[in-house]
């Protein structure tokens, strides 16, 4: 081995100079090839002078594995592709189906990741020279001559790495990374058609029935009588035949409201305004026996507003603390919130169940480029 000379002439002259960054090459280093793994029995990391590559039958090996796994993330990459468009966007509408949709998406977007990083560490630790480089801090800018011996140093850097010395290696991460590239591009498929009116319509409508949020059981103002402080989570109740998955995530996430029944005598000023754009209604025309709804849809940024302390009226988001009074019109009292929630018109019908008897009258949830009151 050439190494024991060299070190020989090092221990002569004092300790060998390291490796730095942008500078020219050490003319003393020597790349030593052992047929056994020297890497057990080194003590330290490798000096820049004492540069060990593994064997050309390791080297060879390890592309041969790197190559593996960067097929296996062109795999994983390419069936990402394939899960986002075999579930279209009706089937996801389903919960079930959606969770298979989040699983392959996700599952297979790992393999993707998951076999370029266990390529490149194989590679690293297979192909790769092993030794220690360093680099100072210093004064900024750089030298002239550091600028042209950055190129030399980046040359003899991509030699040294195997990526211009073995073709198989580098051309399946070239093809690992297509897929990987490409879905950020088909994701912004999302992004489109614009929304038009889909968030200022929910599925609430005159006459349509409440049902308790995950039931099927139709709520009637009796259900809130017996608790003068209660709050109830609920959707529209939508004939199944009509919606044989249930209602889509996009339209519970509009229409969740929350029911709130209170003393009458705790209504406040907002309560008795007049409405604009309304024939002279209020907000308390809009409730029914000191029941009120409002949607459940924070927003700020669209979270589940569903934390009430009862005592004061109080609807809390727990995302960002925006706090609403619910006894007065849902105004916004302390928060990243700058609009009240809006409020469902409700009443009953004639067997007694409790009813919208309209759609919100401003779009639910956070406020979105579109977003104007009508
Ligand atoms: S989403 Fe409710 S406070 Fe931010």
């Amino acid at each position: 081995m050439t190494e024991n000379n060299t070190n020989d002439n090092n221990e002569a002259e004092g300790p060998a100079p390291e490796r730095v960054v942008g500078t020219p090459k050490v003319e003393e280093r020597v790349v030593s090839e052992t047929p056994a793994d020297p890497y057990d029995d080194h003590d330290g990391p490798y000096r820049a002078f004492e540069t060990h590559a593994r064997p050309e039958e390791v080297q060879r090996r390890g592309e041969k594995i790197a190559s593996v796994w960067f097929l296996l993330a062109f795999l994983g990459g390419i069936g990402f592709l394939v899960s986002y468009f075999v579930f279209n966007s009706e089937e996801i509408a389903d919960p079930q189906i959606a969770q298979y949709s989040n699983m392959a998406l996700g599952g297979t977007l790992t393999l993707a990741l998951f076999g370029i990083g266990a390529g490149m560490t194989v590679w690293a630790r297979q192909v790769m020279p092993h030794y220690e480089v360093h680099s100072p801090y210093d004064e900024l800018p750089s030298s002239e001559e550091e600028k042209s011996s950055f190129g030399t140093f980046f040359m003899q850097s991509a030699d040294e790495s195997g990526f211009t010395k073995r073709p198989l290696m580098r051309r399946t991460l070239i093809l690992a990374m297509v897929p990987l590239g490409l879905a950020p591009i088909v994701l912004l498929r999302d992004t489109g058609p614009l929304p038009g009116d889909k968030f200022k319509e929910t599925l609430w409508e005159n006459g349509r029935r409440m049902y308790v949020e995950g039931t099927h059981r139709a709520l009637r103002p009796e259900d809130l009588e017996n608790d003068p402080y209660g709050m109830i989570s609920a959707l529209p109740a939508i004939d199944d035949d009509h919606y044989p998955h249930g209602i889509s995530l996009n339209d519970q996430a509009k229409s969740v409201i929350l029911l709130i029944k209170m003393p009458e005598g705790d209504w406040k000023s907002r309560m008795t305004e007049e409405i604009e754009g309304t024939d002279g209604q209020t907000r308390l025309n809009w409730t029914h026996n000191g029941i009120v709804a409002y949607s459940k849809i924070c927003t700020h940024v669209g979270c589940p507003a569903a934390l009430y302390e009862r005592t004061s009226h109080r609807i809390l988001c727990p995302c960002h603390q925006s706090t609403f009074d619910a006894a007065d019109a849902a105004h916004v009292v302390f928060g990243p919130a700058h609009r009240p929630l809006p409020q469902l018109p409700i009443g009953v019908d004639d067997e007694g169940y409790l009813i919208a008897t309209g759609d919100f009258t401003e779009p639910p949830g956070p406020t979105f480029w579109e977003y104007a009151k009508d």
